[in-house]
């Protein structure tokens, strides 16, 4: 019998691990041989570990699995798919995952990521297959039809970019990844390169491919140890299979990879800092221009997209950028894998096409708080994005429906709060983060986040309040309009955020702020 069971980092946390001894011991006690095949996340965190025998009916599932769960789910037969307390059924048959479009994370928590052939079985390399048919010129105008944008969190055309580095002449170019997965609240690059790595050197393959570069690298950080490790060893067995380094896939191209491993700063997740650090130094944000595309790399044309954008690439080359295309809204279009996460009952990975409002995810989806306490905001876009209060929760998964409103989706994390939350805390905590995390470069950020925390510390001490809110005002708009990169012209959303739709909580009633939690 075969049992499927993850190995993803959030898995892992919850004891997967121990489980899987817990079943080998009990299979062996009982002489009931199983087979067991470690996979990515399905991404319904709640239910982790969750555990799926394979029978006749297709894989059934059972979570979250404890240690102690594991000799009564056998007594009642799970290894024939039986009924038990944590029996969930048919895993796509689960309401969080049959309301799903999965086209990035289909593979996910499916397939074994150290396997090639389970990898080609579920429709893998088809987009390779057809960019090599394609060529060049051709692998570029599908990426265009497909409309596809940057995921990273700019939602920059990825077709623009490509074409500006397929047109610049070196002797030598780049494709760099972006899995500095810095968000709070964010996980999905990471389930990607635990759960379907072959995915991400396929996307990258292609890109290489379309502007003429041969070698990629993934940067990504130290606390992503399984990441790393699962992308070693996918990028090791595609060499052996032909699908890395020279004449890949028996064309004429050539395309090799390697993992490199952050500091661990924040700030290295911005573009250019990224490209510092991987060239071994410190990173420290860059002027642009040169825009990477022109000057990347070791100063050579660069393309750095995000994990998420390059694994959609794949998808939009084996269906066709009209595929694609034909999901989302306005000028967002395909699907985006959201994050759901914060104080909510059924947080995880869910892949949707873009349109669907912030109400459905936080409330229907996420199934409100995990506290049972109403909810109060949500935090989109990771720790420099705005609070969106319930009021807005009518708000569509869109890049410029989020902007109209002075909000953004970033790489689409939410976190969400209860009434519980102390806004003025939320706006302090985004300041003290800015001049923690900041590069040191440019004034507005350096020097205003350490003093937009003071601020909002005599705002809430009683200090010439009324003077001390347009000070921070006024700080938040030099900081978005002054600062060189995101990290400071951003910190002025979820300060501002929390002023504008909870100004009650910046009252005159002086009092003293511990730190956030
Ligand atoms: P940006 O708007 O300056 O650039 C977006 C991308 O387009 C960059 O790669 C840039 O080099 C490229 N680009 C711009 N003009 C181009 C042209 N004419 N030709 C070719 N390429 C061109 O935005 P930035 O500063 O790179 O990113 C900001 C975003 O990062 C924010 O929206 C924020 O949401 C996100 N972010 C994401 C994080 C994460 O963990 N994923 C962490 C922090 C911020
Ligand atoms: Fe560095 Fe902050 Fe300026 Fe960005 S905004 S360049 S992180 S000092």
């Amino acid at each position: 019998v075969r049992i499927y069971v993850p190995k993803d980092a959030c898995a892992i946390a919850c004891g997967a691990d121990e489980v899987v001894e817990a079943i080998q011991a009990a299979a062996l006690a009982r002489k009931q041989p199983v087979e067991i095949i470690r996979t990515g996340s399905r991404g319904m965190l709640w239910l982790e570990p969750l555990v799926e025998v394979a029978t006749p009916e297709g894989r059934i599932a059972y979570g979250p699995v404890e240690e102690g769960d594991v000799a009564g789910l056998f007594d009642t037969g799970f290894l024939a798919g039986g009924a038990h307390a944590l029996r969930i059924g048919r895993p796509e048959e689960h309401p969080f995952m049959a309301k799903q479009t999965r086209l990035t994370f289909a593979r996910c928590g499916i397939v074994d990521p150290t396997s090639y052939t389970d990898y080609v079985a579920h429709g893998g390399y088809k987009g390779l297959e057809r960019a090599l048919a394609l060529g060049p010129v051709g692998i570029i105008e599908e990426v265009k039809k497909s409309g596809l944008r940057g995921r990273g969190g700019a939602g920059f055309p990825t077709a623009i970019k490509w074409k500006t580095v397929a047109d610049a002449r070196d002797d030598r170019k780049y494709i760099v990844c972006n899995a500095d997965e810095g968000d709070s609240g964010t996980f999905a690059d990471r389930m990607i390169m635990e759960g379907d790595p072959f995915e991400l050197i396929e996307g990258m393959t292609i890109a290489g491919i379309a502007v003429g570069a041969t070698k990629g690298y993934v940067y990504t950080r130290s606390e992503y140890p399984h990441a790393i490790a699962a992308m070693e060893k996918a990028i090791e067995v595609a060499r052996q299979h032909g699908m890395l380094g020279i004449n890949i896939a028996g064309s004429t191209h050539s395309f090799d990879m390697e993992v490199r491993m952050g500091a661990g700063a924040y700030v290295c997740g911005e573009e250019t800092a990224l490209l510092d650090s991987l060239e071994g130094g410190r990173g420290t944000v860059r002027a642009k221009p040169p825009l990477p595309a022109h000057k990347g790399l070791f100063q050579k044309p660069t393309v750095i997209n995000n994990v998420l954008s390059l694994t959609a690439v794949p998808h939009i080359l084996a269906d066709g950028g009209e595929f694609y295309a034909n999901f989302g809204m306005g000028r967002s279009r395909g699907t985006m894998p959201i994050q759901i996460a914060g104080n909510v009952k059924h947080g995880g990975l869910f892949e949707t096409a873009f349109g669907i409002t912030l109400g459905e995810l936080i409330n229907d989806i996420g199934g409100g708080t995990a506290s049972g306490r109403p909810v109060k905001a949500a935090q989109v876009g990771g720790p420099l994005g705005a609070y969106v209060p319930t009021w807005q929760f009518d708000l569509p998964f869109d890049y410029e429906a989020f902007a109209a409103k002075d909000a953004l989706i970033g790489h689409g994390g939410i976190v969400v709060f209860d009434e519980s939350a102390d806004m003025v805390k939320m706006a302090r905590f985004a300041m003290e983060f800015c001049s923690v995390e900041s590069c040191g470069k440019c004034t507005p950020c350096r020097i205003g986040s350490t003093r937009g925390v003071e601020v909002i510390d005599r705002i809430v001490a009683g200090e010439r309040r009324e003077k001390n809110l347009e000070v921070l005002k006024d700080l938040c708009q030099t900081m978005k309009l002054g600062s060189l990169c995101a990290l400071g012209g951003f910190t002025p959303y979820p300060v501002l955020s929390a002023l504008t739709h909870f100004p009650e909580e910046f009252g005159d009633t002086p009092r003293r702020l511990e730190a956030a939690e």
